[in-house]
């Protein structure tokens, strides 16, 4: 385990302080889309020291599913295991006892996404057709790819 990731500690962001928007929308590009979900959804963030160093979006979408609506880490901490640490930090500690199944939902051009979701035991389970062109104004491209697809990954709890 690197110094990075021993010192980062994981909280429930409280009711009245202020929403990291410059990490979720590494996430999620659009201000809007964010704001549709993030009032009715707990949000965990990162912490090293006091600084916000990653955030993680949960929202129950079935009595027995709850989705990550959006996962970011600060850009030159990536790769060090923080968006691993959110991820099982939320499964193990939050969603484990109240939840059967637990989702998310990436692009079809999320390459690395969609390997780390996988390694980290999600399968993949719907393909949301046509969902970034239909509910964003601007063409995102990632890798090379146009994001047109969502590709939903799951994992059973
Ligand atoms: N490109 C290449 N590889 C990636 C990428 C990427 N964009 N994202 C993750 N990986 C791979 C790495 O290769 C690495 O693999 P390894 O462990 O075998 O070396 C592993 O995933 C990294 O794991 P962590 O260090 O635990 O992940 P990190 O702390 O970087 O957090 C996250 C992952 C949240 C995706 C981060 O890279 C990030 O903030 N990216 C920008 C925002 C984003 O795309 N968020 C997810 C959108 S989907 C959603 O929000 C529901």
């Amino acid at each position: 385990m690197t110094a990075k990731l021993r010192e980062t500690t994981v909280h429930l962001l409280g009711l009245h302080e202020s929403l990291p928007y410059d990490l979720l929308l590494l996430a999620d590009p659009s201000r809007e889309m964010v704001d549709c979900y993030v009032h009715a959804s707990d949000v965990f963030v990162a912490r090293q020291n006091s600084a916000t160093v990653g955030v993680i979006v949960l929202q129950a979408i079935a009595p027995e599913t709850v989705e990550i609506k959006n996962v970011a880490v600060r850009e030159e901490l990536q790769g060090h295991g923080i968006g691993s640490r959110l991820i099982e930090h939320v499964i193990q500690n939050v969603v484990r006892h109240k939840h059967k199944r637990i989702c998310i939902g990436t692009a079809n051009s999320s390459i690395g996404q969609l390997y780390l979701y996988q390694k980290l035991g999600f399968e993949i389970s719907e393909i949301r057709w046509n969902y970034f062109t239909n509910n964003y104004a601007e063409p995102i491209v990632e890798n090379g790819i146009q994001a047109k697809h969502m590709v939903v990954l799951s994992r059973l709890l």
